[in-house]
């Protein structure tokens, strides 16, 4: 048996699996974010903790036997999260979170210390990013900075928890902003940058790589029979294309979570920091991957949501699951800044051409092309460097919806895969590497992709309404960037 836990932005989840990687039982728990100050996103990692107890306690009581086997766990979780620890491995504040934008100047400061920065981690420095947090905590919590013995990801504080190891994945590492990320090692250079040393990281394995085993504390108390191997793990996109055998080069998929991404797998490293590109390692040895990323998916209409006092279900009934062309409206979905492909923290969001027919209809379809338009942004940035995407798996609490994935198909031009039901996530993704990790298995042998439920492809009557809308969409953005930012 092999368990997979994936600690989300807003829930932690859990799944196990046997050998034959059926799905035993899964459980998950909620999480909160708190927003203390505008631009701001922290949680209490002992909150991560309680969660995933939470869950396991769930996963015993439908299946503890079950749960008495698991012989390997793998871990997967939202990605760039600053957990400080001191000497003693106690928390120091709240983690700041991958959606928090108060580290802008930070970047800048990052890239001016290290002029090499890009060359070295292919990455431009982006807010979310863990690296710029940190000069941030040293100017305003000095106090805090000077105790601050490891940084850990949020995944990674939940294995030190399940076995005392400070250890960390590849993939995971690579968003961190410290990561030698073609070499696959820690960057001197870029710690240096940002005030930082090489013993306040934790140790670096691939992600179907054993760190260690779970304490005997903690098996005896999840009531599992044998210490079972702990893995790697990936960030959870990385171990959501584990979930998809999205492991071969240009393997892709679209996640619509409180995020959005755009990922492909790649056999080489392929960077494109002037454009915002995530380019990391890959939760499998020798292979990366690309990601646009945008800050707000599903939060945008969880934003609308709240405005409109309706829930997000029936925003979308009201749509049908066909649009007869695109709103006369545009939407930028920028309400935390955004990442690629402008990285930009200090801009804010953007509804435009506001009428007296402007209604809830209106308003949540022109939030979903606007979500659309941006990841059709991500995607031609990524093309940018070389690399050809022809079809695309839809994952994520938004691909529920198959109006917005027909919206999307149109918009990025492309056939959009839904897999069939079952798992595919982030949590199955972890397990399958749990289970590598402690069988040896070829990772090529339990990566496999899911069955296909159905195809969304992109309606020729529409694509050039959408293509002329995009063409609006794109402009916004450099029009707007000196006007629209935030002083706080
Ligand atoms: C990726 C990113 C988000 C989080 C969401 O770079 O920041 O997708 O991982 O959990």
């Amino acid at each position: 048996m092999f368990l997979g836990l994936d600690f989300g932005t807003s829930s932690v989840k859990g799944v196990v699996m046997d050998g034959r990687q059926k799905i035993m039982a899964a459980a998950s728990s909620p999480l909160t974010v708190s927003r203390p100050r505008p631009g701001w996103s922290e949680q209490n990692p002992a909150h991560w903790w309680r969660a995933c107890n939470a869950v396991i306690a769930q996963l015993r009581k439908k299946k503890p036997g079950a749960m008495a086997a698991v012989e390997g766990i793998g871990l997967s979780g939202q990605q760039h999260g600053a957990t400080l620890l001191d000497a003693s491995g106690k928390v120091l504040r709240p983690a700041i979170l991958w959606n928090d934008a108060r580290a802008f100047a930070e970047c800048t400061e990052m890239e001016t210390a290290e002029p090499r920065a890009r060359d070295i981690s292919g990455n431009s420095a982006l807010a979310g990013f863990t690296a710029p947090k940190l000069l941030w905590v040293r100017k305003h919590e000095p106090r805090t900075f000077e105790r601050v013995a490891k940084v850990l990801l949020p995944k990674d504080y939940i294995r030190y928890r399940m076995t005392g190891d400070y250890a960390s994945d590849l993939s995971d590492a690579s968003g961190t902003h410290w990561l030698d990320v073609g070499k696959r090692q820690w960057s001197e250079e870029l710690l240096a940058a940002s005030a930082m040393r090489r013993d306040q990281m934790p140790e670096l394995f691939e992600g179907s790589a054993a760190t260690g085993r779970l304490s005997p504390a903690v098996a005896r108390a999840w009531g599992m029979a044998k210490r079972p191997v702990v893995a790697g793990g990936g960030g959870d996109n990385a171990a959501s294309a584990c979930g998809m055998g999205a492991i071969h080069d240009n393997d892709a998929f679209l996640s619509l979570g409180t995020s959005g991404v755009i990922f492909v797998a790649n056999r080489q490293f392929r960077p494109n920091p002037a454009r915002a590109v995530h380019a990391f390692c890959h939760a499998v040895p020798d292979c990366w991957h690309q990601m646009g990323v945008i800050l707000n998916a599903a939060g945008s209409l969880e934003w609308l949501s709240g405005l409109l006092a309706a829930p997000v279900p029936k925003l979308l009934a009201a749509l049908g699951t066909r649009t007869r062309g695109p709103a006369a409206n545009l939407f930028l979905p920028y309400l935390s800044g955004e990442r690629t492909p402008v990285g930009d923290s200090e801009v804010r969001g953007l509804l435009m051409g506001l009428a007296h027919e402007t209604d809830r209809k209106v308003l949540t379809q022109t939030v979903l092309e606007g979500v659309a338009f941006a990841l059709r942004e991500n995607l031609d940035a990524i093309a940018a460097t070389g690399t050809s995407i022809d079809r695309l798996w839809a994952v994520g609490g938004g691909s529920r919806s198959p109006l917005w994935l027909s919206i999307m198909a149109t918009v990025l031009n492309l056939p959009i895969d839904l897999p069939a039901a079952g798992e595919v996530g982030g949590a199955f993704g972890a397990a399958r590497l749990g289970m590598i990790a402690a069988t040896g298995a070829p990772p090529a042998t339990v990566l496999t992709p899911p069955k296909r439920a159905r195809t969304f492809r992109p309606d020729q009557g529409l694509r050039q309404a959408y293509d002329d809308a995009y063409h609006r969409y794109v402009n916004l953005y450099p029009a707007i960037r000196t006007i629209n930012r935030r002083h706080d």
